[in-house]
Parts: C-alpha cells; sequence; structure tokens
C-alpha cells in the first residue's frame, strides 16, 4: 500500500530526445512557509503559485485546525486570514501531516510557544522520522512532549504557557530545526537567537523578515548567528512563490542524460542556499545555461536551460551538502550515467530523509547494474558513462517521491525499462510530475 491507496507501479523506458519547455510548480519549502507565516499575520496572505501538492495540502489543513480561515480561490491561488502571533487555537483533533516531515517539525515549532495542546502523526514513513530534533529545542522554551520511542510519532506536544527565549546551536545542518526554533521564538519574549555551524535554506529568515518581524543574521566565526525579536506583529504578505529548484532537478537531469535532448525551466528559484545541484552538474561538465536572471519576490530566479551533454565523475564538495541535500538521489542517477566515479559525502542525513535515502539509491542503482559504495556518511557511484547502464530492474521507492522519481528518470535513458514499486508519494511534492514528463517526450506507462 502506498500512502493513500494501493501502490501504483510506473515504468520508464528510452525513447527519443526531452525537448520543449516545463512549467515547474511552486517551491514546497516556501509554500509550506507562506501557509504557516500566513496564519501567524493579522490579516488576509495572499499566495500564488502554491504547490498543490499533498505536504502542503496537508499544512493548509493543519492551519485551519490552528484556527486560520486558509482558501483556495484559484489554481495556486490561496488566500490566509491569519490569526497573530499567539493566537493559534487548540486542534480539536489530531494534525495528520501525512509525508511532511517539513511540515510538522515547522507546525510544531509554531505552536510549541502557545498554551495550547495538539497531537500530532503522519504516514507509515514520517512516522519513522526523529522528531527529537524539534522536540530537544522546544523544551529549552518551556514546551513539553510525548511520543513513541525514539522521539517518533504520533506525539503530543504541550505548548508553553509562560516561554522564555532560547539560544540554539543546532546540532546538525537542518533548515527544518533552525525554522522549528524560529517559529517558537517569534511568540517567546526577548530574543531568540539560533546558530547553525553549516548554512542551510534560509527561506524562513528572508520570509519572517518580509512579514516584518525584527531578524538579523551575521556570518561568525562559529557560523550563521540568526537572532529573532520575539512578539511582533507579523504583517500580511503578497506571496509569488517560484518554481521548485529541487522539482526542476528532475527533467533538467533527465534531459543531461537523455541523448539530443534540449529543455527549458522557466523561473526556477535559486536562492543559493538551494541551489548546489546545479553547481556540481557543471562541475561535471553539463551543459546548462541560466537565462535572464531576476529577483522576484526577494528570491533570485533565472529561466534553466539544460541540453544532453557528456558528463565526468566528480567528488562533490561535502560543504554543499546542505544546499543540495534533496537532490542526491537524482545526482547518483545522473552519476551512473557519467564517465568515472562520484563520490558524495557528508551525507549521512540523507539516512533520515522520507526513506533512508543512501540506501534505496544503492539497491537500486545495483539492481539496474551500477556498482555503488557506501558508508554511513558517503555514497559513492561508479558512472557508467552515456547509454551504459543496463537497467531492467524494478525498485522500491520506499514511499519515497524523491527516489520514485529518480528511477523513472534513470528508466529514461538506460538500455532495459526501469519500473518503480509505487510512483504514489510524487504526489506529495511534484502531483504533475508524470504529465510533464511525457510532454517533453518521456514513455513512462
Ligand atoms: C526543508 C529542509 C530540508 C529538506 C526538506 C525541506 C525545509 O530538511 O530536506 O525537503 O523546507 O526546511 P532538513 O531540515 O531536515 O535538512
Amino acid at each position: 500500500m502506498s500512502a493513500h491507496g494501493p501502490a501504483t507501479p510506473m515504468t520508464a523506458r528510452a525513447g527519443g530526445p526531452l525537448a520543449g519547455t516545463a512549467v515547474i510548480p511552486g517551491d514546497k519549502s516556501i509554500s509550506h512557509r507562506s501557509l504557516i507565516l500566513g496564519a501567524l499575520a493579522v490579516g488576509e496572505t495572499r499566495v500564488t503559485g502554491l504547490l498543490e501538492g499533498q505536504d502542503v495540502l496537508d499544512t493548509a489543513k493543519a492551519m485551519r485546525a490552528f484556527g486560520a480561515e486558509v482558501t483556495r480561490t484559484g489554481e495556486g491561488a490561496w488566500s490566509v486570514h491569519g490569526v497573530g502571533v499567539g493566537g493559534f487555537a487548540e486542534p480539536g483533533d489530531v494534525i495528520d501531516c501525512g509525508n511532511s516531515g517539513t511540515g510538522v517539525r515547522l507546525i510544531m515549532g509554531a505552536m510549541a510557544t502557545t498554551p495550547i495542546t495538539a497531537t500530532f502523526t503522519g504516514d507509515a514513513s514520517l512516522r519513522k522520522r526523529p522528531m527529537g530534533r524539534i522536540t530537544d529545542p522546544i523544551a529549552l522554551f518551556g514546551a513539553q512532549s510525548y511520543g513513541r520511542s525514539g522521539g517518533r510519532l504520533p506525539m503530543t506536544i504541550v505548548g508553553a504557557t509562560t516561554p522564555v527565549p532560547v539560544r540554539y546551536r543546532t546540532p546538525m545542518p537542518s533548515a527544518q530545526v533552525k525554522s522549528a526554533v524560529l517559529l517558537a521564538g517569534l511568540n517567546a519574549p526577548g530574543q531568540t537567537v539560533v546558530i547553525e555551524a553549516e548554512t542551510t535554506r534560509d527561506h524562513s529568515e528572508r520570509m519572517l523578515a518580509g512579514f516584518g518581524a525584527e531578524i538579523v543574521t551575521e556570518e561568525t566565526p562559529e557560523g550563521r548567528v540568526i537572532t529573532l525579536a520575539g512578539q511582533p506583529e507579523l504583517r500580511p504578505q503578497t506571496i509569488a512563490v517560484p518554481s521548485d529548484p529541487s522539482s526542476a532537478a528532475f527533467p533538467v537531469s533527465a534531459a543531461l542524460i537523455v541523448p539530443g535532448s534540449d529543455v527549458l525551466v522557466p523561473n526556477i528559484g535559486l536562492n543559493p542556499t538551494r541551489a548546489g545541484l546545479f553547481a556540481t552538474l557543471r562541475d561535471m561538465g553539463a551543459d546548462l545555461e541560466f537565462e535572464n536572471e531576476r529577483l522576484e519576490g526577494g528570491e533570485p530566479v533565472a529561466d534553466l536551460r539544460a541540453r544532453f551533454s557528456d558528463l565526468r565523475g566528480i567528488e562533490v564538495p561535502a560543504e554543499r551538502a546542505p544546499s543540495m541535500i534533496d537532490e542526491y538521489p537524482i545526482l547518483s542517477v545522473v552519476a551512473a550515467n557519467a564517465t568515472g566515479t562520484t563520490i558524495m559525502r557528508g551525507v549521512k542525513e540523507l539516512r533520515v530523509k522520507e526513506s533512508d535515502r543512501i540506501d534505496a539509491m544503492a539497491r537500486g542503482l545495483e539492481a539496474c547494474g551500477i556498482t555503488v559504495e557506501e558508508d554511513e556518511d558517503t555514497l559513492i557511484v561508479h558512472g557508467r558513462g552515456p547509454g551504459g547502464v543496463t537497467g531492467g530492474a524494478t525498485c522500491a521507492t520506499h514511499l519515497d517521491h524523491r527516489i520514485a522519481m529518480s528511477f523513472l528518470c534513470l528508466g529514461l535513458a538506460s538500455r532495459n525499462p526501469v519500473t518503480v514499486d509505487d510512483a504514489g508519494p510524487i504526489a506529495t511534492s511534484f502531483p504533475i510530475f508524470a504529465d510533464l514528463m511525457r510532454g517533453l517526450g518521456a514513455d513512462l506507462q
């Protein structure tokens, strides 16, 4: 069974080149934050280009449960009437965040400093994922949590009655942890400080500033120090969500490995804390052009053009990992089609994503004839060069959208078809993936 019904296998076969323009849905990280910050502002926030994937729809539902009025006004167009910082109501039922780690972790942070109680759960993938990374810092604000062993969902959070501000150094590079602490800090008096040794995606900082919070980031020898002044009145915003670079990664990567391809993906968010994959692909020799570079809503965006390329394996700089953490599955597919070895170090966070992504990619790539090495923090792929991947396997996706999309892209460039056991989870982040890829000429059945 997939998360919401029976498993739906899908098969990808090599065919002609991929060509055309692919309009990618909205950024998932920015979409979650638009709804949550909109719910914490006083007045109406209007969002266009919202990702209408299941993860974000689950966050919309959760914000309603906490008292915000969240309405869909058109395709990708949403209106949020917020309740103000500290204004969350106590939900009348369990909050089901489905497959979304970002949704549950950010919402836990956002409610942790309000004196209400909420119980959270999710699908079989989310119920395996560690929540201690959130319950540890929110305990410092005064919140209590009661979950299953290992800090797993379902979990009840009792928000702090008299929250105190916190100074917190994130123990792992995680934008979700950083963001949960900042969201909790909103309803604490005084200054909440988050210190991160490695820079992770900074959408929360940018958007909090946009909503009128007083937030300052300093680069220091100990890392980035982010200081937020508590109890602001957040002002509602008009937000145009840019296209998701993590979704664009699939058609872009497929174009690079399918001979003769030429694909344009317009309006892609290229925030430097997210764009590591594109730098890595260029280091591998990818013919990747950034056209029409501009700033939209405080985020850098550009149109990306990708053409089939003769790629070489490289060692990916470990310090680049946080800026491309969601892109290692598709990078490993590109690496399989490159000449030489690609070494990915510093990637142990992949083990606690929607699935253990190092294990899921290693097993599927091996089944498709690729030699792979791994340890706790490393994935090494020995590339077979263009047209060199055997394929011909069924790969397990473990309720993980990015694993499913990665193996389908692999099938488009392999000698034999590649099947995924369940394409259902793709709907969490990129519901139009199969139609969009078929529109470019991909054979997906
Ligand atoms: C996200 C942060 C990352 C990323 C996830 C989205 C976010 O997770 O993998 O898809 O929107 O903050 P971590 O913070 O766990 O690295």
